[in-house]
């Protein structure tokens, strides 16, 4: 029986944990729960899952909380301290780190440090402190194993058997709902277009990242940390079918592919039993049905937020986290209206250009660029008005 710490609850990947762990309730049980707002929805997840420990991002959602919960309540924390406690509280063998955005490092590296295994959807954690993260985690002996579906692919082609005899890791990407947008259409797509993407129900923030291609630039930074393979030894493949979650090549020039259904519960169950499989998560794929599989490089002219994220990975140091806050910022200014669809990339290289730092790298320094960025964006935006 592993006991888990699920973090941002109720989020897409959240409740997807949650289904596995009620098809299986000989393997899991729920020790901590973790949301932002969502009181109605935690509560009916406390109801069913029954957690020690659960966590509001503000004091007004833990009243409200308390208030929905009649009967025996687990304790309820709320806050950066109280996330941090369901992290690493000491019931739980894994933390799931499912909260979208930057603000999902500090937690990550809290269950970390308290030498949990973690399952890792977070990519900002990785985007923003990877070296700082794995190197903990090395410290700590435990397991950080990939959630993202591609990553999820690559590490269950590579097995645990390294990086001998890889060439390139090959990184799948649906292209998101405008792959065959022009330069012109790009700039009038609105927010309710954006969010309708092709082939997965996601959060808002990964679903827009989707539709710049800036998700994909962010996995490759993820993926440069979770296996330790260097930049140019990552390439992004177009492939709008999403069957194929991604590739291994190797030195001899073969090519192992992952492929399946869809379904974030694959990758979900996975991380949490691996190397044991469960039986019937996903779906069986029936490939005379899918019938064709397609394959385009990126176009990083009308996408250039996949350029970006690969230009930060370059210049290393605090570069990913600096572009990863301007584009939170970017991608919530989009879904307010402020700015356009095109206008993400060009404030977060604006932002990047304007970035200038010599001191030495540490956390501190990583959470003061992120606050920079954040502020630079702001003021970007306000003179783009
Ligand atoms: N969705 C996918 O298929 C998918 C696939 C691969 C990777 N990922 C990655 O997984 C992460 C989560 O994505 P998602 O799609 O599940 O996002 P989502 O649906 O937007 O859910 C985000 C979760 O985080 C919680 N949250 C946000 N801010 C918080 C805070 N300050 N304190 C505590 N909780 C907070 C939200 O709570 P409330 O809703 O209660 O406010 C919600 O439970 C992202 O990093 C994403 O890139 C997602």
């Amino acid at each position: 029986m592993k006991k888990l710490s699920i973090l941002g609850s109720t989020g897409s990947i959240g409740t997807a944990t949650l289904k596995v762990c009620a098809a299986h309730p000989e393997k899991f049980r729920v020790a901590g729960l973790a949301a932002g707002k969502n009181v109605r929805l935690i509560a009916d997840q406390v109801r069913a899952f029954k957690p020690q420990l659960v966590c509001m991002a503000s004091e007004t959602a833990a009243a409200a909380l308390k208030a929905a919960l009649a009967g025996k309540k687990p304790e309820i924390v709320w806050g950066s301290n109280g996330l941090e406690k369901v992290a690493a509280m000491a019931e739980a063998d894994m933390v799931v780190s499912a909260i979208s955005g930057s603000a999902g490092l500090l937690p990550t590296l809290a269950a970390v440090s308290a030498g949990k295994d973690v399952a890792l959807a977070n990519k900002e954690a990785l985007v923003m402190a990877g070296e700082f993260l794995i190197a903990e985690a090395a410290r700590r002996n435990v397991r950080i194993v990939p959630v993202d579906s591609e990553h999820s692919a690559i590490a269950q082609i590579l097995n645990s058997r390294g990086l001998d005899g890889v060439r390139r890791l090959l990184l799948t990407a649906s292209g998101g709902p405008f792959l065959r947008y022009t330069r012109r259409q790009l700039a009038g797509v609105t927010p309710k277009q954006a969010l309708k993407h092709p082939r997965w129900k996601m959060g808002n923030k990964v679903t827009i990242d989707s539709a710049t291609l800036m998700n994909k630039g962010l996995e490759v930074i993820e993926a440069r940390w979770l296996f330790g393979v260097p930049p140019e030894q990552i390439q992004v493949v177009i492939h709008p079918e999403s069957i194929i979650h991604s590739m291994v090549e190797f030195v001899d020039g073969s090519v192992l592919a992952h492929l399946s259904e869809p379904d974030m519960k694959g990758p979900i169950a996975y991380a949490l039993s691996c190397p044991e499989r469960i039986a019937d998560i996903v779906k069986p794929l029936n490939l005379a049905s899918v019938g064709r599989l397609t394959f385009m490089e990126p176009d990083e002219k009308r996408f250039p937020a996949l350029r970006l994220a690969c230009g930060a990975l370059a210049a290393g140091g605090m570069m990913p986290a600096v572009m990863n806050a301007a584009n939170e910022i970017a991608v919530r200014s989009f879904l307010k209206k402020r700015i356009s669809f095109s206008a993400i990339a060009k404030l977060v290289m604006r932002v990047m250009e304007a970035f200038y730092y010599r001191g030495s790298i540490n956390l501190e320094a990583i959470l003061w660029a992120d606050g920079w960025a954040r502020s630079e964006s702001e003021k970007i935006i306000a003179k783009m008005q």
